[in-house]
């Protein structure tokens, strides 16, 4: 359609949205027109601010690597990936659940490990931590054969991938349940650690005056055919940053209890499957930084 004025601009956009044969991408593509058209009235976008929009989008693909993910990043600082978690899990948003996001550090093909292995691959300094986990399904029976991943940060605060002194896959694991529904490893006890600010996310938490950095958590992958796939995190109760996540990630139902145990820590913590769709997310990442 011809336009001749600002509310044309709409119309014509959705006007084009019949041609697009997929439903689920039309009623994607319309929703997301109408939302960001009245974004740009509600603010009144002046033409300054939307070159810097563009700048700032454009940054957010130039900043990612096969080491590091800025659009996953960014979705966290806006709480947007939490949202799309707590909307799909726990009975669609109806009830607590284990599930948490995935983040930007998740690795395919950790390495296979038997129960009770350690996931230190280079030396690693901080608290021992003994860990023992269990799956099980809605009616608290064990879940065995269970695919878990394991990931957490160094107590640096930095992930193996951003870290040319750790070895390849440190800090990561791959653990099959048990008949119990239990897995169980050794580490070093996390600490917090500060996202990276050299790209978008760091601007937007720089405008914000907020701080860059996550609780102290443990990060799993859990997967068996039959039961729906979910990511999850486990908080560390005594960190002063878990009211204050930049990753809006923290909930009541993820935050565990250290028990100190001689030199070291041990944890113990429950997850709950629902039935549904076993699926792997694409990992954010790739590889470890370049050495
Ligand atoms: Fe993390």
């Amino acid at each position: 359609m011809i336009i001749e004025t600002q509310q044309d601009v709409t119309e014509a956009v959705l006007g084009e949205m019949h041609r697009t044969p997929n439903p689920r991408t039309k009623e994607l593509l319309s929703c997301l027109v109408k939302h960001l058209h009245a974004f740009v009235r509600e603010t009144k976008l002046t033409e300054k601010e939307f070159q810097d929009a563009i700048g700032y989008v454009n940054a957010i693909g130039q900043q990612t690597t096969p080491s590091h993910n800025e659009a996953m990043l960014l979705s966290g600082a806006l709480g947007v990936s939490n949202l799309v978690c707590l909307l799909n899990n726990g009975a669609k948003g109806t009830r607590p659940t284990q599930a948490n996001n995935l983040g930007p550090f998740y690795r395919a093909g950790a390495p296979k490990c038997a129960d009770g292995a350690s996931l230190l691959r280079s030396a690693t300094p901080g608290p021992k931590l003994f860990f023992k986990g269990f799956v099980k399904n809605e009616k608290d029976e064990p879940i065995a054969g269970a695919t878990v991943d394991v990931w957490h940060s160094s107590t640096v605060g930095l992930y193996e991938n951003q870290d040319r002194t750790q070895a390849e896959m440190n800090l990561r694991g791959c653990f099959t349940t048990l008949a119990d529904g239990s897995f169980s490893f050794r580490s070093v006890k996390p600490a917090g650690y500060p996202v990276p600010t050299e790209g978008p996310t760091g601007a937007l938490l720089r405008a914000q005056k907020r701080h860059n950095f996550r609780p102290a958590h443990l990060h799993f992958l859990i997967h068996k055919p039959g039961f729906k796939t979910i990511a999850s995190q486990v908080y560390d109760p005594d960190d002063p940053h878990l009211e204050t996540d930049s990753q809006f990630a923290v909930t009541k139902a993820l935050i565990a209890n250290y028990v100190k145990k001689g030199d070291g820590y041990s944890l113990e913590f429950a997850f709950t499957l629902e039935p549904g769709e076993s699926w792997l997310p694409k990992a954010p990442i790739t590889h470890k930084v370049h050495a």
